[in-house]
C-alpha cells in the first residue's frame, strides 16, 4: 500500500502480458477457465505461483468484462478486448505484422496504419492497468512483443516504478526490423524499461544495433543511454540475454509418476508397439517447421530408409490464431502432408503418422514425452522453444534422442541434441536417421549433458536472475531516477 491513497495500488509485484495464465474459448464463455496456448504462459505460470504479485492479462474472450480474480494462488486482472482490438491489435498487428516479421519474414508480414492506431490504443490501456494497481516503487515485468510500448508509457505515467521486458521472441536483423513503418516508436517504446531481455545474446545485440542505426543513441557493451528528450529525463538502459527455462522439479516429478510412466506404456501400446516412438509437439504455426519435417519422414519412408512397420511419427498440434489466413494455410498444408503420408505409406493396422490437433494437460504431455525414443524440433525460427527442453527434462533414464533445429533458441543451450537445418531436407534426413540410429551409450551421454543443462537453468533461476538484475540496475549510482 502507499500513503497517497487514490494515486498508488496495492500491488507490489505486476506481471503484464497480452493473456492471461488461463482462458476460456471465445465460443462458450460460461465455460470454465483453462490453461493458455504457448511458451510464455508455460515459463511465467510457476514464477506467479511462488510469489505474491498480480497479472494483468486478457481472457481470449473479446467484448466481455471480467473481474479480478485468484486462481492456484495467481491473482489476476483481466484487460477487456473489443472484438475489433482482437481483430486489429492482436490478430492484426501482433501476429500479421510483428510475428512474421520477427521470426525471419517466413510469412509476409502485413502492414496497416489502422492495425497500428489499435495497436497503440491497446498498449494504453494495458499500461493504463498497470499504474492503477502497481503500489509505489512497484517492479513491474512487461512480457512480449504484444506490449512493446508499455514500458514508455508507463515510465511516463509512473516513474516511481523499476520496469522490466523481457522478448519470449527473436528480435530481428536490423535490415528486417527497419523495414516496419513504425520501427522508431517501437524501439522508443521498449527503451522505457530499465532492463530489457532476450532470448539469445543475438537477439540482444540486432535490439541494439536499431537503436543506434535508427535513434542514434550510443551504447557501450549491453548498456544502451537514452538522452533527455522534452518530457522525460535521460536514463540508461540494459539490453541483454536471459535464456528461459522450464520448470524442471516439477516436470521431473511427473515423468516419476507412476501413473503417468503406466500411461505412456499404454500409448506406445496404442500405435501398435513399433520400434520406435517419434513426436513432435508444437502450436500449429509455420515457423515451427512442421511441413518439412514430414517432407523429411515421408522421403525416408519412401526410399525404404525407415520402415512403417518400425516406426511412427506421433505429431501434436495445438489450434492456434486460427482465424488468420497463413495459420488456415499451414493447418491445410500439413493435413494434406499426414493424409499424403499415409495413404501412401501405411497400411492397415500400421499407421505412419498419428495426428492430433488438440490441446492435452500437461500429465498426458508427460506422458507422451515418456513414449518417445526420438523428439522432433525442427522450427524455423524460434525464440527459444520450451518443448525440446520439457522432452529432456522427461527422460528421467538418459535415454532418447532430441533432433533440434539450429534457428530455435535451445540450440545454443542442448549441445548434446542432433542440430538441424530444416530448410534442408537432405541434412534433416539425415539427422532424424541419425538420432533413431544412435546408439545407447552415445544417447546416454549426450541426454545426461542435456538434462545437467536444464537442472541447473530452470525458469526459478531465470527469473530471480532476471529480477536482481533490475533491482541492481534501479539502486546503482547512474540511473536517474526523477523527482
Ligand atoms: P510457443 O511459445 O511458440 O508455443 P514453446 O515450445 O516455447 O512454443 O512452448 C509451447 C508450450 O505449449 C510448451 O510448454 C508445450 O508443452 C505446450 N504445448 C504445445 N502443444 C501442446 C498441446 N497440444 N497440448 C498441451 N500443451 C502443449
Ligand atoms: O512466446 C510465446 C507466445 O508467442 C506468446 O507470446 C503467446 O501468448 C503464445 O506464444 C501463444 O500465442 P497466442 O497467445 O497468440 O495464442
Amino acid at each position: 500500500g502507499s500513503e497517497s491513497a487514490g494515486t498508488y495500488g496495492d500491488s507490489d509485484f505486476v506481471v503484464v502480458a497480452n493473456r492471461l495464465p488461463v482462458d476460456r474459448d471465445a465460443s462458450d464463455p460460461d465455460q470454465e477457465w483453462r490453461t493458455s496456448p504457448g511458451g510464455l504462459v508455460t515459463a511465467v505460470a510457476p514464477v506467479m505461483k511462488a510469489q505474491e504479485g498480480a497479472w494483468i492479462g486478457w481472457t481470449g474472450v473479446a467484448d466481455v468484462d471480467f473481474e479480478p480474480f485468484t486462481i492456484d494462488g495467481m491473482h489476476l486482472i483481466p484487460v477487456t478486448l473489443t472484438n475489433e482490438d482482437v481483430l486489429r491489435y492482436y490478430e492484426g498487428f501482433s501476429n500479421a505484422t510483428l510475428w512474421p516479421l520477427y521470426h525471419d519474414v517466413i510469412a509476409p508480414p502485413e502492414y496497416h496504419r489502422t492495425w497500428w492506431e489499435a495497436y497503440v490504443r491497446v498498449n494504453e490501456r494495458f499500461a493504463a492497468k498497470v499504474a492503477e494497481v502497481a503500489a509505489e516503487s512497484a517492479t513491474v515485468w512487461v512480457h512480449d512483443y504484444q506490449l512493446q510500448l508499455v514500458p514508455q508509457l508507463l515510465r511516463r505515467m509512473r516513474p516511481d516504478l523499476r520496469i522490466g521486458f523481457f522478448n519470449h521472441i527473436p528480435f530481428p536483423p536490423f535490415e528486417l526490423f527497419a523495414q516496419l513503418p513504425w520501427r522508431d516508436e517501437i524501439l522508443r517504446g521498449l527503451l522505457g524499461a530499465d532492463l530489457i531481455g532476450f532470448q539469445r545474446p543475438a537477439d540482444a545485440a540486432n535490439f541494439r544495433r536499431a537503436v543506434r542505426g535508427r535513434l542514434g543513441y550510443q551504447t557501450k557493451g549491453s548498456t544502451v543511454t537514452v538522452p533527455d528528450s522534452g518530457d522525460l529525463p535521460g536514463h540508461s538502459v540494459r539490453a541483454e540475454a536471459f535464456p528461459i527455462s522450464i520448470d524442471t522439479p516439477y516436470l521431473e516429478e511427473l515423468a516419476a509418476d507412476p501413473a503417468i510412466i503406466e500411461r505412456a506404456a499404454q500409448i506406445r501400446e496404442e500405435v501398435g508397439n513399433p520400434k520406435v516412438i517419434m513426436l513432435g509437439v508444437d502450436r500449429m504455426d509455420y515457423t515451427k517447421g512442421i511441413r518439412h519435417r514430414l517432407k523429411a519422414f515421408g522421403e525416408l519412408l519412401a526410399e525404404g530408409r525407415l520402415n512403417v512397420e518400425d516406426i511412427v511419427l506421433i505429431q501434436i498440434a495445438t489450434p492456434s490464431r486460427e482465424r488468420l489466413e497463413q495459420y488456415k494455410i499451414i493447418r491445410h498444408d500439413v493435413e494434406l502432408a499426414v493424409g499424403r503420408i499415409n495413404g501412401e505409406q501405411a497400411d492397415i493396422g500400421s499407421i505412419a503418422v498419428h495426428y492430433l490437433h488438440h490441446s492435452y494437460p500437461r500429465d498426458e504431455m508427460t506422458a507422451f514425452f515418456i513414449a518417445a525414443d526420438v523428439m522432433l524440433v525442427t522450427a524455423l525460427r524460434d525464440g527459444m522453444n520450451l518443448v525440446a527442453k520439457e522432452y529432456v527434462a522427461c527422460r528421467l533414464h538418459d535415454d532418447g534422442a532430441l533432433v533440434l533445429s539450429e534457428f530455435a533458441g535451445a540450440a545454443e543451450q542442448l549441445a548434446g541434441a542432433v542440430l538441424v537445418n530444416p530448410h534442408d531436407i537432405g541434412n534433416l534426413k539425415a539427422g532424424i536417421l541419425e538420432a533413431v540410429q544412435m546408439d545407447p551409450k552415445t544417447r546416454a551421454r549426450r541426454m545426461r549433458q542435456m538434462r545437467k543443462k536444464v537442472r541447473t537453468d530452470t525458469v526459478s533461476a531465470w527469473s530471480k536472475r532476471f529480477l536482481s538484475e533490475l533491482d541492481a540496475i534501479r539502486d546503482s549510482p547512474e540511473a536517474i531516477v526523477p523527482e
